[in-house]
């Protein structure tokens, strides 16, 4: 391991069938006026809702409800949740939905008390200024969809919709969620789609931070556990969604690949991301089909740069055998068995499906931050790897 790091991350997680039983718990150690956050009505058709509402009762808590969160959450929304905690004076925000709901909690939580002069997404979201004693407030989470890890780690990503920038950060340590509730059963009405939209978000995240660096690292290691665990689970859930341990393994799978570890030492890419972000601000598609699409040609683009790293990949993940074939083949032949798995799973290998035209390429293309790993890609360049993926 070559750099320096931090590692630290104070969510406490409650994993299993009976978790939910700690939320009553978890309750005492705050005041009275709960903000009851989430998505667009599956809670309530799926009896989470229920649940949750009985035991904040039992703890005679006072319930305001934010509902109607999103996908890709909207700047206002985030704008609106963040008005009410102000105006009802909220003590913790409990977050029960999937990574958009988690997202747009932690930005109302930073946005509810800023005065500065700056709008708010510009000053965190745009110019990525810190937090600076900004008062924020607590967050807790019921998980009910997996795949972005936004239960454990400061993340958030929110849509401006009226200038089509979609932007994440990660916030420090006090906006991360104080404890979540992962109960592997709440997934199983998930969408076959949306269940394997976040299994290809768990993929990419562990690809983006392993796909950087040549030195021996320890994090590369625990992140070929972790990406065997998710492909092999996957495939067992993608046949048999009720699968409990199948699902009990994506969600600590999606949950660990975004939790720091699997970033220590590490310089990591995040170009895929960035792509991904301005593909949805465009065409507002699911987060991992997107980024399922955009990866394909990505990789076959950038593999060169970091040779050896992606022939390790293809060998420990993928089983490729090397006998007799150049690195560069080797490599392919990875990134080919990788693609197999996404179609296996039907999940979405073209732009077109998402809902994007050819005349949007260029202007996604333009609008998207610069990062990268092995390669720093220019706007030109991502042109010509989202036209491959086009259809
Ligand atoms: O809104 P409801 O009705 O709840 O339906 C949701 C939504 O339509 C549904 N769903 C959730 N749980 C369900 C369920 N349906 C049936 N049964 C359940 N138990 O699933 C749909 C998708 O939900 P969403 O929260 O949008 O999905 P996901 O968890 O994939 O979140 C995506 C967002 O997270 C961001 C993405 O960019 C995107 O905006 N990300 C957040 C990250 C972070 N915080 O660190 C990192 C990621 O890379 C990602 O960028
Ligand atoms: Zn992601």
């Amino acid at each position: 391991m070559k750099f320096d790091f931090t590692f630290e991350n104070p969510t406490k997680i409650y994993f299993g069938k009976n978790s939910l039983d700690n939320l009553e718990t978890e309750l005492n150690n705050y005041g009275k006026r709960i903000l009851l956050a989430y998505g667009g009505g599956s809670i309530k058709k799926n009896g989470i809702y229920d649940k949750v509402i009985a035991i904040l009762k039992k703890c005679n808590k006072e319930v305001f409800e934010c509902s109607n969160i999103l996908p890709n959450p909207a700047l206002s929304k985030m704008l609106e949740g963040a008005k009410m905690i102000k105006d009802n004076n909220i003590d913790l925000i409990l977050a029960v939905g999937g990574g958009s709901v988690i997202d747009c909690v932690k930005g109302m939580s930073v946005a509810a008390y800023y005065e500065g002069e700056d709008e708010v997404f510009k000053r965190y979201w745009i110019d990525f200024k810190p937090l600076d004693g900004q008062k924020i407030v607590p967050i807790g989470t019921v998980l009910t969809m997996v795949g972005t890890g936004s239960e454990m780690d400061g993340g958030s990503v929110i849509s401006d919709t009226e200038n089509k920038i979609k932007s994440g950060r990660v916030f420090p340590t006090p906006l991360y969620p104080r404890f979540s509730i992962l109960n592997p059963e709440y997934t199983f009405t998930i969408s076959k789609y949306q269940m394997v939209s976040g299994i290809f978000d768990c993929m990419s995240h562990l690809m983006e931070q392993y796909f950087s660096g040549d030195d021996d690292n320890t994090t590369d290691y625990v992140i070929e556990g972790i990406y065997k665990s998710v492909i092999n689970s996957a495939k067992i859930a993608v046949k048999n969604p009720l699968d409990y341990e199948a699902r009990s393994n994506i969600m600590w799978c999606a949950t660990l690949a975004l939790c720091g570890i699997p970033g220590c030492s590490k310089e990591q890419d995040w170009e895929v991301h960035n792509i991904e972000h301005q593909l949805s601000a465009y065409t507002n598609c699911a987060h991992g089909m997107g980024l399922c699409a955009i990866s394909m040609p990505y990789y076959r683009y950038i593999y060169k740069y970091g040779l050896d790293k992606f022939v390790r990949f293809a060998k420990v993940i993928w089983g490729v055998d090397d006998t007799g074939k150049s690195k560069e083949q080797v490599a392919l032949e990875g990134i080919d068995c990788m693609e197999k798995f996404a179609k296996e799973c039907e999940m979405v290998t073209t732009l077109k499906e998402l809902g994007a035209t050819k005349e949007m390429l260029p202007d996604i293309a333009k609008s998207c931050f610069l990062g990268g790993g092995y390669k720093k890609v220019t706007h030109e360049e991502i042109l010509e790897i989202l036209k491959q993926c086009y259809e």
